[in-house]
C-alpha cells in the first residue's frame, strides 16, 4: 500500500452487513480490473469468499504479485487467477482477454471494469492517448468488447452475466462529454496543472473519464435491452474511499498530502467503499441500467441503488461515446 500521505484509518460500518446479505457465487467467474489494492482488491477477497472464480488483471508488478499472495492468504480454498493486462496498452488488453476466454471456456459470468487512476499529468500512453482515458475508460470498451461472446454464453447458460463499471462523483464535474479527451492527444490535454474545485486540467481530464464509465453504463444497457440480452449493464461509484487512488495523484502532484487527509475525513473505509461495486457483482436485486452508491452525490454511507441520470444517458452522450470508442480502439462494437 503507498504512504504518500498519512490516511485518517476511518472505520468500516456497513461492509460486513452486506457481505453476508450475499447469494453464493459458486460455479461464476468473475474478472476484475485493479486488484492490486482499493476497492478492487476488497471486491475480488469478496467474490472469491461467496465461491466465484476469480481473474485478477493487473499490469505486471510487485504491487500485483504481493496482492495476489495476501488474496491467496485470506482466501484459503480460493480459486485465483492471475491475468497480466497493462490498461495503457490495447495490445496488453487483448491478449488479456485471450487469456480470460482460455481460462472461462465456460463463459465469463461478471466483468468488472474496476481499474482507474485519477488526475495524474498529462500524459500519453503507447497508443496515444491520455494516459486517464485509456486506462479507465478505452481499455475497458476494448476488453468489454473482446469478452461479449464469454459474457454471452454465461448468460445463456446461467441466465445472467454483468458488466459492471465504476463511475465517481466526479462525473459531475463535466457538463458533457468532449470529443477531443477521447482522441490521440494524450500529453496535449491541459497540461499537468488544474483545479479539483473549478475541474480544469488533469481534474477536467478524470471528470471526462468518470462521464464515460456512465455513459458508457448507458450505451450498454440500451443496446443489450434492446437485444434481449440476459446480460445487464450497472455502474457503482463509491463515494469518497480511503484507497491508493488519493495516495497516487498526491505523489504525481495533483494534491497536496495535508488537503487530502483532512478532505479524507470525510469520506469512509476501502471496504465501505466496495459496497457499490460488490451489489452490482452480486446483489440480486440490482438491475441493469442501475448506478449504485452511497447517495447519488455521496461521500459515504449504504450503497443504494438509483436510476442512471440523463445527463449522461442521452442520445448525444451516447453517440458520441459510442463513435469516438470504437474510432479510438479501431474497431466496430455491434452489440
Ligand atoms: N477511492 C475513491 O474515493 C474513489 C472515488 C470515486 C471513484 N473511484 C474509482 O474506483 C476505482 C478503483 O480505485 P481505488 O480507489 O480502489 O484506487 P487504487 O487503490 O489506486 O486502485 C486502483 C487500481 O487500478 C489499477 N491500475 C491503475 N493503472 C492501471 C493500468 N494501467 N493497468 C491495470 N491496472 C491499473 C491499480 O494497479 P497498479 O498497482 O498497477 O497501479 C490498482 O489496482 C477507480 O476507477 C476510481 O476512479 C474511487
Amino acid at each position: 500500500m503507498k504512504n504518500s500521505y498519512t490516511k485518517p484509518n476511518l472505520k468500516t460500518k456497513y461492509f460486513e452487513d452486506l457481505f453476508n446479505s450475499l447469494p453464493s457465487m459458486e460455479n461464476k467467474s468473475v474478472a476484475i480490473t485493479g486488484t492490486t489494492s482499493g476497492l478492487g482488491f476488497y471486491a475480488a477477497e469478496s467474490v472469491a469468499k461467496l465461491g466465484a472464480r476469480v481473474l485478477l488483471l493487473n499490469r505486471p508488478s510487485d504491487r500485483a504479485e504481493t496482492s495476489y499472495a495476501l488474496l491467496n492468504d485470506s482466501c484459503s480454498n480460493g480459486d485465483l487467477h492471475k491475468v497480466d493486462c497493462d490498461l495503457q496498452s490495447f495490445e496488453s488488453v487483448k491478449s488479456a482477454s485471450l487469456r480470460v476466454s482460455e481460462i472461462c471456456a465456460d463463459g465469463l459470468d461478471v466483468l468488472c471494469n474496476n481499474a482507474g487512476i485519477m488526475a495524474l499529468k498529462d500524459k500519453a500512453t503507447i497508443d496515444g492517448f491520455d494516459i486517464q482515458m485509456q486506462t479507465n475508460h478505452l481499455s475497458h470498451f476494448l476488453l468489454t468488447k473482446a469478452c461479449m461472446p464469454l459474457l454471452d454464453k454465461a448468460s445463456q447458460l446461467r441466465n445472467e452475466a454483468r458488466i459492471v463499471n465504476h463511475t465517481s462523483v466526479a462525473r459531475f464535474a463535466t457538463k458533457k462529454l468532449i470529443e477531443k479527451y477521447l482522441e490521440k492527444k494524450g500529453g496535449r490535454l491541459g497540461g499537468d496543472g488544474g483545479s479539483m474545485i473549478l475541474g480544469t486540467g488533469r481534474w477536467q481530464r478524470y471528470a471526462q473519464t468518470k462521464f464515460a464509465n456512465a455513459a458508457f453504463t448507458a450505451c450498454l444497457h440500451e443496446k443489450l435491452q434492446n437485444k434481449n440480452s440476459r446480460i445487464k449493464a450497472m455502474v457503482a461509484h463509491p463515494g469518497l474511499a480511503e484507497t491508493d487512488l488519493q495516495a497516487t495523484t498526491v505523489e504525481d502532484g495533483g494534491m497536496n498530502r495535508f488537503f487530502t487527509k483532512y478532505l479524507m475525513k470525510f469520506g469512509q473505509s476501502e471496504k465501505d467503499g466496495t459496497l457499490g461495486l460488490l451489489r452490482c457483482i452480486a446483489d440480486p436485486k440490482i438491475n441493469s441500467g442501475s448506478i449504485v452508491g452511497p447517495g447519488l452525490k455521496g461521500a459515504k454511507g449504504k450503497a443504494k441503488s438509483f436510476p442512471l441520470e440523463s445527463f449522461y444517458d442521452n442520445d448525444e452522450a451516447k453517440n458520441l461515446l459510442w463513435t469516438k470508442s470504437c474510432e479510438a480502439i479501431g474497431e466496430n462494437f455491434d452489440i
